[in-house]
């Protein structure tokens, strides 16, 4: 099948990047489907890191890249990571889709009001404005990329919404003076940078599906961030799971063929809501995971909650996403502990035991995990399934079996050829 997705199997951070910059090798396009610059995809191509957050990562490959309609994009980030990709020689290919929505300062100046004003129960948001985006987006207010080749539409656009965002910053308590006239000049000068890039993604990805190309799908954050099936409201603002591929892409869901999950060997989580599995980043297993791991994050540079991996978590993401391929990444953080823990259901106060997440946020925040021990590794091997220990392959084995998804790729260390290609 020519279309393969790569989605995040727990709350983001399980190393997409990596997965598929591999797998765009064989990629003719790279599409972002949602999610904006809240994104941080880390990639390691021949010892030289890559951080991007709006970019599809193949595009490292010269491949094309696709920021499909159901993202969101702050065109200042945008021409920044364009220039910024460019005097490191590599000149993106890129395609933007004209349906794509604009993320403005006002949408920034929201973010951080409303979760000042949330105070302890804030989402813990990277504060690049993606919610406030979206919202526009569903109250049909929203500026559209394609708005930038129209300058009088823009005009009146970006002039209503400063009136109305200036008033709401204004009932919140924020200090914050919108300009739409400096927003306006700030638009036309980045305008002549991304006009050639600015097109119906759409048309070209049906028509480059109906032509056999080979498409693939890089999911931003993971399904526990999905704003319908995730732990909201501690959740991103876009589909991140199922849905999100098609309709942010313009692709029908019969023409998606693999979906290939990336589950962490671990779980993290940035931000707030309940992690049943999480850890102490101070000491034990949970330390190990932070420090070995570099659990920060890639845009914010916040400290990663960790913990065990939790099954209950992926197969949630399995069931959503129709998932039937895996990708285990970082297994080499977990070298030298002596027990391995993974969670295969939750212990409820009534003495109910689940193996789904409930629908009900205070419900799981009191879910305490059942856990499955395994002995753990010192090394893995050369980079082959056949020389990997005994005992990291029964926890993969082990994962196998209880997600019914094939195991693709095992991530041995940070670098692409650090990588086990199960066969
Ligand atoms: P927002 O997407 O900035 O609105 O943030 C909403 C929630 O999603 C917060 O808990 C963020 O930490 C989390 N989040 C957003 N993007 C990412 C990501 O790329 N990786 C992990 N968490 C993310």
């Amino acid at each position: 099948m020519a279309v393969t997705a790569v989605i995040g199997a727990q709350w983001g951070d399980e190393g997409k990047g990596k997965v598929v910059d591999i797998l765009a090798e064989r990629a003719d396009l790279v599409v972002r489907f949602q999610g904006g610059n809240n994104a941080g995809h880390t990639l390691v191509v021949d010892g030289q890191v890559y951080k991007l957050h709006l970019i599809p990562s193949g595009v490292v490959q010269g491949k094309v890249g696709v920021i499909g309609n159901g993202c969101v994009v702050d065109p200042f980030v945008l021409v920044k990571e364009i220039s910024d990709l460019k005097a490191r020689g590599i000149t993106p290919q890129l395609r933007i889709s004209d349906r794509a929505h604009l993320i403005l300062p006002y949408h920034q100046a929201i973010d951080k009001a409303e979760e000042e004003a949330k105070g302890a129960a804030k989402v813990g948001t990277t504060g690049r404005g993606i919610g406030p985006c979206y919202a526009d987006k569903a109250s049909r207010i929203g500026v559209h990329a394609g708005d930038l080749l129209h300058p009088k539409r823009l005009d009146e656009k970006v002039k209503q919404n400063v009136a109305l965002k200036q008033a709401l910053l204004t009932a919140l308590g924020s200090k914050e003076r919108l300009d739409a006239a400096a927003t306006l000049k700030a638009l036309q000068a980045v305008t002549p940078t991304l006009q050639p890039f600015l097109t119906d993604t759409v048309q070209l990805l049906q028509a480059a599906a109906e032509a056999g190309e080979s498409i693939l799908l890089e999911g931003a954050q993971g399904a526990m961030l999905d704003l319908d099936h995730g732990t909201y409201p501690y959740v991103t603002s876009s589909a991140t799971a199922s849905g999100g591929m098609c309709s942010g892409s313009g692709l029908a869901p019969r023409q998606i063929g693999d979906v290939i999950g990336v589950v962490k060997a671990y779980t993290t989580r940035v931000g707030s809501g309940p992690f049943p599995t999480e850890l102490s980043l101070e000491k034990g297993p949970g330390e190990v995971m932070s420090r070995v791991g570099a659990e920060v994050g890639t845009t914010t540079g916040r400290k990663r909650r960790c913990g065990w991996l939790d099954l209950v978590v992926v197969n949630h993401a399995v069931n959503l996403c129709g998932i039937n391929q895996l990708a285990i990444t970082k297994m080499d953080v977990l070298n030298g502990l002596h027990e391995v823990l993974v969670c295969t259901a939750y212990q409820m106060p009534d003495g109910r035991k689940l193996t789904h997440i409930p629908s009900d946020l205070d419900e799981f925040a009191k879910a305490k995990p059942v856990y499955q021990s395994f002995a753990g590794w010192k090394d893995l091997g050369d980079g082959t399934w056949e020389s990997m220990p005994t005992e990291a392959r029964k926890f993969l084995q082990f994962i196998r079996e209880k997600t019914g998804a094939t195991i693709k790729f095992v991530g041995t260390g940070p670098g692409r050829e650090q990588t086990v290609v199960v066969r």
